[in-house]
C-alpha cells in the first residue's frame, strides 16, 4: 500500500481517490507513524504551512528517514517544497492560485505520456526558485519550478496538484508514479465502484439495524434524497420518517418542487414550516459563521421535536467520506469554512446515527443515484447549501435582501434554463451584496448588487467559472436591473477556485 501523509491540504483525499481508481491501496494519516514507514511507498501532502515560516524541522526528519530507507516519495505541492529544500533548493514567497501552465524541461518517469506545456492547477503561496541536487523536470509560466526527480532516487516533488479534476491528466502522474514502483494497476469505473458499495451498504444496514423508527431530515436534495432511498430499500420504508424543515431559505417555488420529485422517489416527508422562526433569529447577523451555528442549532433542535414525537431510535445523516476524513484530521488543516449540512448534530443528541453515503464523494452521489433511478429532476438539480441562501448574503443578513436575492435567483436560473446552459454547469451561485448608486428614470436609487458566480466543477473541490454569451449577460442584467426593485447592479464573477470559494462565505 501507499502511505498518504496529510499536513492538512484542503485535497488530501482526493489523493486517496485517485489511488482507489486504480486499485491502488493506500491509507491516510497524518501522523509519520508505523503505518508509514512499512508502506511501500509515501506521498507527503500539500498543506496550509508555509516552509519559510513554519516549523519543519521534524516532517523533514521523517521525510529523510524515510529516503534513507529507500522509500519511493512523492511530494504535493509543500511536500514538493520540502523535498526541494532537503536537497539544497531555495524558495521564495511567490504565490500561484488555479490554472497555470508548466513547461516540461525534463520528462522523468512520472510526467511520462504529459503534454508539455501542460495546464495544471495551483494553490501555494511560496515557489521552488533552485532546486539543489534535484532534477528540474518542469517549470511554470510565472519561474517556478513546478517538477523535480531527486537522480538515482524514486524520489518526485510535482508543486500542482495532480489530485485535482482541473489538473488535465492529474490522474496519469498517480498512475505513472505507482506504475514506476511495481503496484499493478488496474482502472476502476465510478459504476463499478458505486456499485459495489450499495450492495455492500445495504447488508450493512441491515446488520446495524435493530427495530424502532428512523427519522431522515431531507430537502429535495440529491445527497439528503439518496441516503434516505438507501435505508429505506434496507429496512422498508415503513419504519423510516422522512420530515422537509423549511428555514425559509430555500429558493422560490423550491419547497413545492422538492415535495413533488420527493413523491417520484417514493418519500413522502412530513413538512415543518419553521421559517417566520429562522429568520427572525436571523436578522441583523453579519457573520456568516455565525448563521451557519444559528442555523445548525435550530435545525437540530425542530429535528429532536419529531425524534421524540416519534420516538424514533435513529437519525439518518449525509456524512460523505470527506467529512468523516475532515473530523479525524484535525493535526494540520485549516478550517476554510463549516462545511456540515445543516443536521449537523450537537453533542447533546442522544441517537444512534446512520450514514449510508459515508464512503462516497459527491460525484459518486450522483452516480449511484443514476443507479438507483432517482427522478431526473433530482438528479439534474445543482447542489445547493444546507443553510441555504443564508449563505449567499453577502454582509448583514436582512429579510429585505433575501427577499430580492429570492427574486433574482430565479430570473438567473429561468434564462439559463431556458438557453439550455442550467443542466451543463456545476452550480449557478447567485448572491448579493452592497452597494451601488443607481439612476432609474432620472432618481437616484441607492441599491444592492446582484453577483452571478457559475462555475464547472466535478466535485466542487476545484472549480473554473463559466461566462455566458453577451446576448444571455444582457437578458439576465436586464431583467434582474429592470424587474427586482432596489437592484442597481449586476456582476459576474470571473476567478477560479482556488483562490475564490464557491459561495461568498
Ligand atoms: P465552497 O464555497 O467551499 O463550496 O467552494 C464547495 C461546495 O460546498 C457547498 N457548500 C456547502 N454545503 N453547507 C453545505 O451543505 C455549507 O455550509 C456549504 N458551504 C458551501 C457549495 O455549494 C459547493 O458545492
Amino acid at each position: 500500500y501507499i502511505a498518504i501523509v496529510d499536513l492538512g491540504s484542503q485535497y488530501t483525499h482526493l489523493i486517496q481517490k485517485r489511488l482507489t481508481y486504480i486499485n491502488v491501496n493506500s491509507i491516510l494519516t497524518s501522523e509519520f507513524n508505523q503505518d508509514v514507514y512499512n508502506a511501500k511507498a509515501v506521498i507527503v501532502s500539500g498543506s496550509p504551512m508555509s516552509a519559510l515560516r513554519d516549523d519543519i524541522k521534524e516532517i523533514q526528519e521523517n521525510i529523510g528517514n524515510l529516503i534513507n530507507m529507500g522509500k519511493p516519495i512523492l511530494g504535493i505541492c509543500f511536500g514538493h517544497q520540502l523535498l526541494s529544500l532537503m536537497f539544497g533548493g531555495k524558495i521564495i514567497d511567490n504565490p500561484e492560485y488555479g490554472r497555470t501552465r508548466i513547461f516540461i524541461n525534463k520528462r522523468n518517469e512520472l510526467l511520462y505520456n504529459i503534454d508539455s506545456p501542460a495546464e495544471v492547477w495551483m494553490s501555494h503561496g511560496d515557489c521552488v526558485v533552485e532546486a539543489g541536487d534535484a532534477e528540474i523536470n518542469a517549470i511554470s509560466e510565472k519561474g517556478c519550478i513546478s517538477a523535480i526527480k531527486v537522480p538515482n532516487m524514486n524520489v518526485y516533488g510535482v508543486q500542482f496538484h495532480p489530485e485535482v479534476t482541473h489538473t488535465r491528466n492529474g490522474e496519469l502522474i498517480f498512475k505513472n508514479f505507482a506504475q514506476s514502483i511495481g503496484f499493478d494497476i488496474k482502472e476502476i469505473s465510478a459504476n463499478e465502484r458505486v456499485s459495489n458499495y450499495y450492495a455492500y451498504e445495504l447488508n450493512n444496514i441491515k446488520s446495524l439495524y435493530k427495530g424502532g423508527r428512523v427519522v431522515s431530515a431531507v430537502s429535495g436534495g440529491i445527497d439528503s434524497t439518496v441516503a434516505t432511498y438507501i435505508v429505506m430499500k434496507a429496512i422498508g420504508s415503513n419504519n423510516v420518517i422522512p420530515v422537509l424543515i423549511d428555514h425559509g431559505l430555500f429558493r422560490i417555488n423550491e419547497v413545492e418542487e422538492s415535495k413533488i420529485n420527493l413523491e417520484k422517489a417514493g418519500i413522502n416527508p412530513i413538512y415543518i414550516d419553521a421559517s417566520e422562526e429562522f429568520l427572525n433569529k436571523l436578522e441583523g447577523i453579519t457573520s456568516c459563521e455565525e448563521r451557519r451555528k444559528i442555523i445548525g442549532e435550530l435545525f437540530a433542535k425542530k429535528l429532536n421535536e419529531v425524534i421524540t414525537k416519534e420516538n424514533a431510535s435513529y437519525l439518518i445523516q449525509g456524512t460523505i467520506y470527506p467529512d468523516v476524513i475532515e473530523s479525524g484530521k484535525t493535526k494540520y488543516s485549516q478550517k476554510i469554512k463549516s462545511h456540515h449540512n445543516v443536521g449537523g448534530i450537537p453533542k447533546w443528541f442522544n441517537i444512534d446515527i446512520i450514514e449510508p453515503l459515508r464512503g462516497l464523494y459527491k460525484d459518486e452521489i450522483r452516480e449511484l443515484a443514476k443507479i438507483i433511478g432517482i427522478p431526473k429532476e433530482i438528479l439534474n438539480r445543482h447542489p445547493f447549501p444546507g443553510p441555504g441562501l443564508a449563505v449567499r448574503i453577502i454582509g448583514k443578513f436582512t429579510n429585505e435582501k433575501l427577499n430580492l436575492l429570492k427574486k433574482a435567483d430565479k430570473i438567473v436560473n429561468d434564462v439559463l434554463k431556458a438557453k439550455g446552459i442550467y443542466n451543463n454547469l456545476w452550480q449557478s451561485v447567485v448572491t448579493i451584496s452592497e452597494s451601488w448608486v443607481g439612476v432609474k428614470g432620472d432618481e437616484r436609487e441607492e441599491g444592492y448588487i446582484i453577483n452571478v458566480r457559475l462555475v464547472n466543477s466535478d466535485d466542487g473541490m476545484t472549480a473554473d467559472y463559466y461566462l455566458p454569451p453577451n446576448n444571455v449577460i444582457d437578458e439576465i442584467s436586464n431583467r434582474i436591473t429592470n424587474e427586482v426593485k432596489k437592484i442597481t447592479a449586476v456582476s459576474f464573477i470571473t476567478s477560479t477556485k482556488p483562490p475564490t470559494t464557491i459561495e461568498p462565505c
